[in-house]
């Protein structure tokens, strides 16, 4: 997630809107910031660096530019840390074209590979190779829009793109594939976004772009195209675009959350968008591959992080013994010192932290490498201190998360840490080829499952929590193996946002002492997992304690669920058995469910009290 903005004007300056806008936009990256602009006399010039907006606008003059054409750029890294040289616009070899992008190119490592050979690369992004596949375009005698388009057929993956080119002064060129932008019209000029608050100072009128489009702005002209058949590529006529303009109506408060009311709802519905944007940046990442086989070769893996990581480091550990047979024993980071002893240089840590700057994992991390472990971590934030006392990184890409909850970010590590599992498993030979490729496949959907689970559960949830809304007592979330391990992370979202005991236990531990605590009324949860339809039985024991039974199943799980009114069912999406796809499908009822909570009780759920976002102390 980085956030794009572009103007161009009949008349006067377009540098100091750009510059408001990227404030609007830092909230989807301020690791980097760069402008690009075309002056009066037709210069192309970039401006950019690390930091965020308020440094680099003073360290480099920002302010000082001025010219009718701009784009700006603030950054979330994804490829490379946040450099001077990996900020956005990057540029051609001949300085012609400056461009911004949001997303992540899942080819990158076989583009970079051709280009190279040919082309002066300044940067370790991404973004920059565009820049030089639209160059091979032009000297070639293609137009702008046509190198554009021959770029386009080459990438794989996601992006929101904003481009310069300084022998047409007055366009910006854009295209859009699984990346959000938009386009702004007003008298005088037009502009493109990430998002609309980042305009809403400019217009109130918007087109909403469609994955697959691009085209370009100029002050008085919008021209969308789209794809054809074989490669071909049409223009949208003028009636067309006049329906899709829309006035939108926003506050300023609503806008900086892109119309939602907290930014925990918002970044609930950006899973699907996180869940893309981290499949497209692993699947072809070499560092996955390297990973997989100091993993392939291990004797043994300890997984250590803490809270919602935690939980993410419990699902790689059921699906490393699943499917690649291998043994990885979960840590929680605060508790290092129970290892400590055991840990020596043949170990591999695997450190997961949404942040990478939680004190507890890096305390952890930092022991067990004066004990020799070799150290991979996997994290959200490129340049993180995890990130630089590691010996390898893997990085989610699900852009930053604002509300103190991780929900994105969680779904995101789960994703990856089963891409890593299946390649492991491949690297192993305990999965075949077809099998491999299948498991891939089906990953590669998580997004449209989770998109789909969040549709059919926010009604659920809404529903559920006002059933609630008086309740102060505790209540269970139960499971059985994959099953328990996504209780722990639903348990844990209920008691952080809706401040109300929530437990999660394997269910079997019921007889074992918790079941005392149930009496009438109590809300039991349970999460039917596929791998454990024995879980009905569970469920039947707490009815006869007159507990209010929720069970939560993929819509294709056949459970013998008796008719008892004390005992619900609530039919997720179907998932063919898949239980690589189950913590996607789970998880978004129990984000939404403490949201929905906590609204009705109006706490405020992005700042849930006594919690902070990153805890950097012991
Ligand atoms: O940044 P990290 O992933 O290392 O943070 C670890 C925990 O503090 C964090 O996951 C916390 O449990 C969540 N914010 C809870 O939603």
């Amino acid at each position: 997630m980085c956030g794009i903005i572009g103007l161009t004007k009949k008349t006067g300056d377009s540098v100091k809107d750009v510059l408001k806008g990227l404030a609007m936009l830092e909230y989807r990256g301020y690791d980097s910031v760069g402008i690009a602009v075309i002056t009066d006399n037709r210069r192309l010039v970039v401006r950019k660096g690390a930091g965020d907006l308020a440094n680099v606008r003073k360290r480099l003059g920002l302010d000082e530019l001025r010219g009718r054409t701009a784009i700006g750029h603030t950054r979330w890294a994804t490829h490379g840390p946040p450099t001077d040289s990996n900020a956005h616009p990057h540029t051609d070899c001949r300085d012609e074209i400056a461009l911004v992008h949001n997303g992540v190119i899942r080819n990158y490592a076989s583009l970079r590979d051709y280009l190279e050979k040919e082309h002066r690369l300044l940067s370790e992004t991404d973004t920059e190779l565009i820049a030089h596949i639209i160059e091979d375009g032009l000297r070639h005698g293609k137009s702008l829009l046509e190198s554009m388009v021959e770029a386009l057929k080459k990438l794989e993956g996601s992006y929101a793109l904003a481009i310069l080119y300084k022998n047409e002064p007055k366009r910006i060129y854009f295209a859009k594939m699984k990346s959000p932008l938009i386009l702004g019209m007003f008298d005088g000029g037009s502009a493109i976004a990430s998002d609309i608050p980042a305009l809403l100072d400019i217009t109130r009128k918007f087109i909403m772009l469609n994955d697959g489009e691009f085209g370009y702005i100029e002050p008085d002209e919008v021209s969308i195209y789209r794809f054809g058949s074989e490669g071909s590529f049409y223009k949208i006529d003028a009636e067309a675009l006049k329906n899709r303009i829309k006035l939108i109506e926003w506050s300023p408060e609503l806008a900086s959350k892109g119309g939602y009311p907290h930014f925990m709802i918002k970044e609930i519905y950006e899973q699907p968008q996180a869940l893309s944007d981290t499949y497209n940046g692993l699947a072809e990442d070499p560092s996955l591959k390297k990973v997989a086989e100091v993993f392939t070769s291990s004797k043994r893996i300890i997984v250590v992080g803490a809270g919602t990581s935690y939980h993410a480091g419990l699902i790689f550990t059921y699906f490393m013994s699943k499917l690649t047979k291998k043994m990885a024993i979960p840590l929680i980071s605060s508790e290092f010192k129970v290892l400590e002893s055991a840990i020596n240089d043949g170990d591999i840590v695997l450190a997961i932290s949404q942040s990478g700057e939680t004190f507890d994992t890096l305390e952890a991390v930092r022991t067990f490498k004066r004990k020799g472990a070799k150290i991979i971590t996997l994290t959200n934030v490129v340049g993180s201190a995890l990130d630089r006392e590691s010996d390898m990184t893997l990085y989610i890409r699900a852009g930053p998360e604002i509300g103190v909850a991780a929900t994105k970010t969680y779904t995101s590590q789960v994703l990856a840490l089963e891409l890593l599992v299946i390649e492991v498993g491949r690297g192993l030979g305990l999965l075949s080829k077809e099998n491999y490729k299948r498991l891939s496949e089906i990953l590669s959907r998580a997004d449209s499952y989770i998109q789909e689970s969040i549709e059919i559960s926010d009604p659920l949830a809404k529903y559920i929590a006002k059933l609630m809304n008086n309740y102060k007592g505790s209540l269970y979330v139960l499971g059985r193996g994959l099953g328990h391990y996504i209780a722990k992370e639903a348990a844990l979202k209920i008691k952080e946002i809706s401040y109300l005991h929530a437990e999660a236990y394997p269910a079997g531990e019921s007889k074992h002492g918790p079941i005392a605590l149930v009496e009438k009324d109590f809300p039991v949860f349970i999460i039917a997992t596929n791998d454990s339809p024995e879980i009905v039985g569970n469920a039947i024991e707490m009815a006869a304690r007159e507990a209010n039974v929720w069970i939560l199943k993929p819509s294709d799980t056949e459970l013998d669920i008796p008719d008892n009114e004390r005992i619900r069912t609530i039919d997720l999406n179907s998932i063919n058995k898949n239980d690589v796809l189950e913590p996607f499908i789970f998880i978004p009822f129990f984000q939404l469910l403490s949201y929905y909570i906590s609204v009705a009780k109006g706490y405020n759920p992005d700042k849930p009290r006594n919690l902070a976002k990153t805890v950097t102390v012991e």
